[in-house]
């Protein structure tokens, strides 16, 4: 059944700011909720998990894709990613090659800011060209 783009965000947008309100970020403050709906039509959501050992910080994206693959699900339909300042927060680097590994050519990213302003494309202009295995629908 065809769901018009606000039917998708609604909920993500809102188990997002559910999850960010979570985050444990107390040497960046920089709280990040992100929420995924996945093939099945389940909601996934994750927030930032810092570590006083920097490197081992994780990022809310990882978070929400970790809830999805122990779901038992392996595709990304849309991924919401909230920020803490005016701006949007894009996925960093990293993020998006975690999201490449669960992401076929439909795959949406909303980037949403505080004032509620959103931001959508497509999976493959954030990441062309990525590394994968076992690639052929993009
Ligand atoms: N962060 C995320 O959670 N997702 C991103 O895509 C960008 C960065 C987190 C990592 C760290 O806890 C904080 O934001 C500052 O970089």
């Amino acid at each position: 059944m065809f769901q018009s783009l606000p039917e998708v965000t609604t909920p993500l947008i809102e188990q997002a700011l559910q999850a960010q309100k979570n985050a444990y970020a107390p040497y960046s403050k920089f709280h990040v909720g992100s929420a995924i709906i996945d093939e099945a039509g389940q909601i996934h959501s994750g927030c930032n998990v810092e570590n006083a050992a920097y490197p081992l910080g994780q990022c809310a994206e990882a978070g929400a894709i970790s809830a999805m693959v122990l779901s038992g699900n392996k595709l990304i339909k849309h991924i919401v990613i909230i920020g803490p300042t005016t701006d949007f927060c894009p996925p960093c680097g990293g993020c998006r090659q975690k999201i490449a590994e669960f992401a076929d050519g439909q795959t949406q990213i909303h980037m949403v800011k505080k004032s509620g302003e959103i931001k959508t494309v497509a999976f493959k202009e954030l990441l062309p060209f990525s590394f994968g295995f076992e690639k052929t629908d993009d």
